[in-house]
């Protein structure tokens, strides 16, 4: 692809397997509400999907933390919600409540949706990863992502967040023909809107897999791996060869065969996976990106920088890249991640 003649960024490097003395660092979610810059561009937006469909503002908080922090990589400003809403699901986020999506529970729901639809719908996503392109640092990379398929799902199905997933297993066990064809839907929609950001600007892309820990072990070969591996090889069949990131958070144990069975180029490790065993199960082969608990970044203090040194230690016997073990929250203090930040930059 483009680019080669200069030199990789670090991200991009430690992403396709290069073991760097200082590892490259992002955090998930690392634009957003514990940022007082984020609340003032998203007060004037009017509501979030405003925001990520204005693409002068969504390059604006996409930025707002390389500023503050200088992370090796942003992540593009957007939700994984988004594809279902481009595919014609009605969706609303409401203050305290989150995403809210009028239920497809069956056939007839699928036949409302229209797949045609998606690329328009997803343009503003486009302009918005060329403007931050144009407007990182050299050495700072972007990274676009999209939402796993079994993931979407979920709150497609469900019509929201929900504890248990009962509706979407519910349809997966009883008529995994039927819900198959969601799965699909999703599936393609994906490959289009991730090729989309790589010819805008996106130089990595991660699969935010955000409940693959919920499914017992044969369906989550059919409907974590598979799909996976299937846009993994759409995007590569379209001859897209940026490294790709999967984040199956709660996979645990099936880490290995989620590696293998998807063909990622790099595995995120939620923090409840112990960094020593994952390094010698996985091998100093892959890129292995995590996994410090968002929490202990509220805390701040020794409690945090002590566990960051010994994450990083710990993963930096191969290819790494340090990042929280899954998103910021909003009670973040600021400062927690300046220190960080500079622990990690080294300075
Ligand atoms: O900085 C970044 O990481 C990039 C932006 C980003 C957002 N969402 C912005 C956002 C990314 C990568 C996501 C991914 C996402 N969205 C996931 C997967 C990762 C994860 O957190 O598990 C999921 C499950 C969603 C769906 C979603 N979007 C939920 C459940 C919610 C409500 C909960 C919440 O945190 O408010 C959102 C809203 C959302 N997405 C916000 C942000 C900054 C907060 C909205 C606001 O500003 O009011």
């Amino acid at each position: 692809m483009s680019g080669r003649a200069k030199p990789e960024k670090p991200l991009i490097r430690a992403l396709r397997g290069e073991r760097l003395d200082r590892p490259p660092f992002w955090f998930m979610r690392q634009a957003g509400r514990y940022l007082p810059e984020y609340r003032a561009v998203r007060a004037d937006a009017g509501g979030f999907l405003d925001l990520c469909m204005n693409p002068e503002k969504a390059a604006e908080v996409t930025l707002q933390p390389i500023r503050r922090y200088g992370m090796d990589a942003a992540i593009l400003f957007a939700d994984i919600l988004l594809i279902p809403h481009a595919l014609g699901q009605p969706l609303d986020y409401r203050e305290g409540e989150g995403p809210v999506l009028e239920p497809i529970r069956d056939a007839a729901g699928l036949s409302r949706l229209d797949a045609s639809a998606a690329s328009s719908g997803l343009a503003p996503v486009m302009e918005t990863v060329a403007r931050v392109a144009a407007a990182l640092p050299d050495e700072t990379a972007l990274i676009g992502f999209a939402g796993a398929p079994w993931t979407v799902a979920t709150y497609m199905v469900e019509g929201g967040g929900s504890p248990d997933h009962r509706n979407t297993k519910r349809w997966a066990y009883g008529d995994p023909d039927g819900f198959t064809r969601l799965i699909e839907v999703v599936v393609d929609a994906t490959v289009d809107y991730l090729a989309a950001q790589v010819a805008a600007g996106a130089e990595a892309l991660q699969l935010f897999d955000t409940w693959a820990g919920s499914l017992a072990a044969p369906e989550f070969d059919r409907w974590v791996t598979a799909p996976t591996r299937a846009i993994v090889a759409g995007l590569r069949a379209r001859g897209i060869d940026v490294p790709l990131i999967g984040f199956p958070r709660g996979a645990g144990l099936r880490l290995a065969e989620y590696r293998d069975g998807t063909g990622v180029d790099a595995l995120g490790l939620d923090f409840a996976v112990p960094t020593t065993a994952a390094r010698e199960k996985l091998g100093d082969a892959t890129c292995l990106q995590g996994n410090l608990d968002p929490q202990l970044l509220v805390v701040g203090g020794d409690a945090m920088l002590d566990r960051a040194r010994a994450i990083r230690e710990t993963l930096n016997t191969g290819p790494c890249v340090f990042n929280l073990g899954h998103g910021i929250v909003p009670e973040t203090p600021p400062e927690h991640v300046a220190a960080l930040s500079a622990l990690l930059r080294g300075d």
